[in-house]
């Protein structure tokens, strides 16, 4: 069966709904989905909190090995001023070895995310995950004008990828749109 990993980092909460619901497609499409996350940093922005396997909210925290062995990857951030979250970032800077051999090459991906204002970068945050994405070799996949969610959207949805407009639970564009992305990602995964 093929794997996908979710990977995230949430700090309140947002991104990890978006997270399950992306999780939530890629299992009603038979695939097995790996929730994930990365740690925040220390106020001292420099290490990850450390001693502890799982955040807050008892997500499992990602390793190498995670993306090593997936099928495909979803990555979702919070924005943070227009670009996604440094704690993301800094953990796809230790993956210069998956890089040299090449073990994400042609691996299907997509990304979503969360932010708090209308236009407050949505689709920017989505475009500084896909750069590393691609510098990396994966094949990345958006929300196809096909999908409702692009027209009904008042709130978060993009072709760049599923996003959510903080509120206090996903709109259900919101979700079905992240959903139905966890499915396409699943389906793709399954392509040798
Ligand atoms: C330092 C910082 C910068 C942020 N920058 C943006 C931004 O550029 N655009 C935006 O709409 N929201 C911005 N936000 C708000 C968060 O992206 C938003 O609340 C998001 O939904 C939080 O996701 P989470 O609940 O998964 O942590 C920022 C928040 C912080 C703390």
């Amino acid at each position: 069966m093929a794997q996908i990993l979710v990977l995230f980092y949430s700090r309140t909460g947002h991104v990890a709904s978006l997270a399950e619901a992306v999780a939530e497609g890629v299992e009603q499409a038979g695939c097995e989905a790996k929730l994930r996350a990365v740690p925040s940093l220390t106020p001292s922005h420099s290490e990850p909190v450390g001693g502890s396997f799982e955040n807050e909210d008892g997500y499992l925290f990602a390793t190498k090995d995670d993306l090593r062995t997936c099928d495909g990857l979803a990555l979702g951030s919070p924005a943070r001023f227009g670009t996604m979250a440094a704690p993301l970032k800094g953990f796809l800077e230790t993956t210069s070895d998956l890089w040299l051999s090449g073990a994400m090459i042609d691996k299907p991906a997509c990304v979503f995310a969360s932010a708090s204002s209308l236009h407050g970068g949505h689709e920017a945050v989505l475009q500084s995950m896909m750069t590393p994405l691609l510098h990396h070799g994966m094949v990345i996949m958006g929300c196809p004008y096909s999908d409702p969610g692009l027209a009904a959207t008042e709130g978060g949805g993009t072709p760049y990828g599923p996003t959510h407009l903080d509120a206090q639970t996903l709109r259900p564009h919101e979700h079905d749109m992240a959903v139905r992305l966890g499915e396409r990602l699943a389906k793709w995964s399954r392509y040798d």
